[in-house]
């Protein structure tokens, strides 16, 4: 299979298992326990159908969304998500590099292995910094200032993760960081040699966020057992309040589910709530963000952005999300796969492929703006 010939999230899935060790695919692919919640992600948008308007004069459409201060050309953006490096040598670099092909912001992770300053001073396009509220209060602060000197304007703090999701296939793997792996493990990585030939010969794995805080060498940890024993689970509304006040910037919390917690965030001054179970990484049987979308926009109200994101694999997923009243969706593994299969040209053929459905499903729905989609095109079954 080759890149011309994806057409679809599935399509790049399919390659990006062709091309990557078992390991790194399925801590990619997987979700937590039985992975109800990542299968209901996707299933949610099923059960809501749109009512398309006719004869309304669409042969020019305007695919613009403004959101946290930034315009941006299109209404989907690149979540931030861990270990780029490890899918493709490219790794943060090439995600940059589409997203600002397309207009669009993109997230550096605390776990990214591209450093975040590198990334703002070589593209420009908006860029948030994903925070992970280590219970070293110095570390977070050390962060957040090597945040504001590179120029980030916006914080995304992700507030689902207090404790690492219960991933499987990661222990049947044996996938942690540094790599060590068990025999099956071995034998994955064995049988994809230019995966591990890539590896090599490009630039040593280093997750630059953290290395100057937090020494890796001492033995390998899984993500789940970074999560867990690394941040910090005393955080409450009080510390982000305290954090919000420190950066000064833009604030969005990532992983808000409930309509009293979106509530709360307008009340301690965040700009901005992402609706997200982590890609339905963390507490497996939790709702899915567009099955409780509409709950949790009603509440915020006007007062912050609410940005959504898990499960969505098509343009007609973000419009549903847009008409229900988020101001733009994220991509994860809609991204991370086609990074995986190719590279940059991987990334922007995906993000071109979902800027053309959404181009296309705009006039079948017969709006030219994004902001004339509300509830009355939707209809729950
Ligand atoms: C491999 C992988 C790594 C991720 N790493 C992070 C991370 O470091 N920080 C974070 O806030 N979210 C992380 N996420 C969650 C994404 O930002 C996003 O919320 C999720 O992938 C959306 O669901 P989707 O993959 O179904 O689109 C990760 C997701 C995946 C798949």
């Amino acid at each position: 299979m080759r890149l011309s010939q994806c057409h679809n999230f599935h399509d790049f899935r399919k390659l990006a298992k062709q091309r990557l060790p078992g390991p790194i695919f399925n801590y990619i692919d997987g979700g937590a326990d039985d992975e109800i919640t990542l299968r209901r992600n996707s299933a949610a948008f099923d059960s809501c159908d749109l009512i398309p308007r006719v004869l309304a004069g669409v042969d020019k459409v305007d695919t613009s969304v403004e959101v946290l201060g930034h315009k941006l050309a299109v209404p989907f953006y690149c979540s931030p998500t861990a270990l780029q490096r490890l899918f493709h040598h490219q790794g943060e670099r090439a995600v940059a590099g589409a997203a600002e092909k397309f207009g669009t912001l993109f997230g550096v992770s605390t776990l990214g292995t591209v450093d975040m300053r590198d990334i703002a001073r070589d593209f420009n396009t908006p860029q948030v910094y994903q925070f992970y509220f280590h219970k070293d209060r110095g570390l977070n602060r050390a962060m957040m200032e090597s945040a504001k000197e590179s120029g980030i304007d916006t914080i995304m703090l992700t507030v689902d993760t207090i404790i690492g999701g219960n991933r499987e296939r990661d222990l049947r793997t044996g996938f942690s960081i540094p790599m060590r792996l068990n025999l099956k493990g071995i034998y994955e990585f064995v049988s994809n040699p230019m995966w591990g030939i890539n590896y090599l010969l490009h630039e040593k794995f280093s997750m630059p966020q953290l290395d100057a805080h937090i020494n890796f060498d001492g033995g390998a940890v899984s993500i789940g057992k970074y999560l867990t024993d690394m941040l910090d689970q005393s955080m409450d509304w009080d510390d982000v309040a305290e954090m919000v006040e420190f950066w000064g910037g833009k604030f969005c919390l990532k992983g808000v589910m409930s309509a009293e917690d979106a509530k709360r965030a307008v009340d301690i001054g965040c700009n901005g709530i992402v609706v997200s179970n982590h890609g339905g990484r963390q507490l497996d049987g939790s709702r899915s963000p567009f099955d409780h979308l509409t709950e949790v926009v009603d509440a915020a109200g006007s007062d912050l952005d609410v940005l959504f994101d898990s499960g969505v694999q098509r343009g007609t997923h973000v419009l549903k999300a847009l008409a229900i009243g988020a101001k733009a969706v994220g991509l994860g593994r809609g991204y991370l796969y086609p990074l995986a299969a190719a590279g940059q040209p991987g990334v922007e053929r995906a993000l071109g492929l979902m800027k053309a459905e959404v181009e296309r499903d705009m006039k079948l729905m017969g709006v030219t703006q994004l902001c004339q989609l509300t509830r009355d095109h939707l209809r729950f079954r």
